[in-house]
């Protein structure tokens, strides 16, 4: 088990279908098992685009947070919450707001892309602007260490660590700052005291990235320190500043190889997704209406799995054998197209029977939802506490 904290969020878009099982999902449960890991529903970024029609919002959070657990997600390890819920959410992407140059906003990417996509949305708002920076303090909040996202999020996550570098610039001076942290070395006792100035000497002198990985490790397990302590001593090994606002890196989601039903990206708005709870007969009859290879006009007809959209979903469900099988049977027209998508149809069935058995008792008794996830908020909000008393502090607030 590591220490580094893992954090993600996901707009609630409601019932969530199998490409983001194979994608963000199987990814987090994973992961939930190897870090402390934080997961929340990001209702804000949802308002930065839709916030003309706010009323869908609440049925959205529940249905996600219940396919979430549907899919395995573990509330005993991993910590689930609302960003709303935590309001410090909201002042720390207000104070970031000080030092963000506008430049930086206005360069991501996303930013133009998004407006052109959704062009029937007016957009031109300061929220939709902030987006990433609201992002920014999602991650910063928690001090991440690693942030799950697909491909198109990795610019917010770059944009994140930028601004965590810039904050600790402006406001990790302290006064006597030198003093303070050759006290906290001490602190660490003397052999790891010895060990953390040679690393950082190693790392200063010769640019020794290695030995800063090794020094930044050493910090992680001593804990004794106090987090004013950590943050010198982080801020320490590198320069001559504290790091209040940890750089987090993206730890970028395997492209999920699942397409829809129609052999595109499976998507809800191109409306080719199986939802992760769809009923067994609706799916079954959309696995059975799919297109295949257009080569295959009669059945004695020979084709070729490279040319058909369900072949790659056969390589997401299907064990080697039956990838033999299919392989094998279109070629040589040994098999119907009906009998190859069978077992597939029966492997989504059976992981799906998995996802509602799990989600049956929080619908049987929904305030066993809203308990984990107010447990959730609860947790998420202490570690935010203690992070905003820090940023207040740097930022010349918590005077009396
Ligand atoms: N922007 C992310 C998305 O659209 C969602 C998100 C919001 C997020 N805050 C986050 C993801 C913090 C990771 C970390 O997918
Ligand atoms: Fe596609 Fe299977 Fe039909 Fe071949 S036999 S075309 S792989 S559905």
């Amino acid at each position: 088990m590591f220490t580094e904290r893992v954090v993600s969020g996901m707009r609630p878009t409601g019932a969530l279908h199998l490409g983001h099982f194979h994608g963000a999902l199987k990814n987090w449960v994973r992961l939930q098992s190897e870090h402390p890991c934080l997961f929340f529903v990001a209702d804000w970024h949802a308002l930065t685009t839709h916030y003309d029609t706010p009323g869908v919002i609440g049925d959205n959070v529940w249905e996600m947070v219940i396919d979430w657990l549907a899919a395995g997600i573990d509330p005993q390890q991993s910590t689930l919450f609302i960003q709303s819920r935590v309001p410090e959410h909201a002042e720390l992407h207000l104070l970031l707001s000080m030092c963000t140059p506008l430049g930086w906003l206005e360069r991501v990417p996303t930013y133009k892309d998004q407006q052109d996509k959704l062009s029937d949305r007016d957009l031109s708002t300061y929220g939709f602007l902030g987006y990433p920076l609201l992002q920014a303090a999602d991650i910063l909040m928690y001090r991440a260490a690693w942030v799950p996202v697909g491909e198109d999020q990795v610019p917010h996550v770059e944009f994140t660590r930028e601004l965590a570098r810039r904050f600790n610039h402006l406001f990790g001076r302290e006064p006597g700052f030198e003093d303070k942290a050759r006290e906290a070395v001490r602190k660490l006792g003397s052999r790891r005291a010895r060990l953390y100035r040679e690393l950082r000497t190693r790392y200063q002198e010769q640019g020794d990235e290695a030995a800063l990985q090794q020094g930044r490790e050493l910090l992680e397990l001593a804990q004794n320190l106090s987090m004013g302590d950590r943050e010198r001593l982080f801020g320490y090994l590198e320069g001559s500043r504290k790091i209040i606002l940890a750089e987090p890196q993206s730890l970028l989601t395997p492209a999920s190889r699942m397409p829809g039903i129609d052999g595109q990206k499976m998507s809800k708005s191109y409306g080719n997704a199986i939802a992760m709870r769809e009923d067994p007969e609706s799916v079954s009859a959309k696995i059975r209406t799919m297109p295949t290879d257009p080569a295959r006009v009669r059945r004695a007809d020979p084709g070729e799995p490279a040319r058909c959209p369900v072949w790659p979903l056969h390589q997401v469900y299907s064990g080697e054998d039956t990838l033999e099988w299919v392989q094998a049977g279109c070629r040589s027209a040994g098999i119907g197209c009906l009998e190859c998508k069978q077992p597939l149809i029966d492997a989504v069935l059976a992981e799906q029977q998995v996802f509602r058995e799990r989600a049956q008792p929080y619908l049987d008794d929904p305030s066993l939802l809203r308990n984990i996830v107010a447990d959730g908020c609860d947790q998420a909000r202490k570690i935010a506490q203690e992070t905003m008393r820090e940023v207040r502090e740097a930022m010349g607030l918590a005077y009396a």
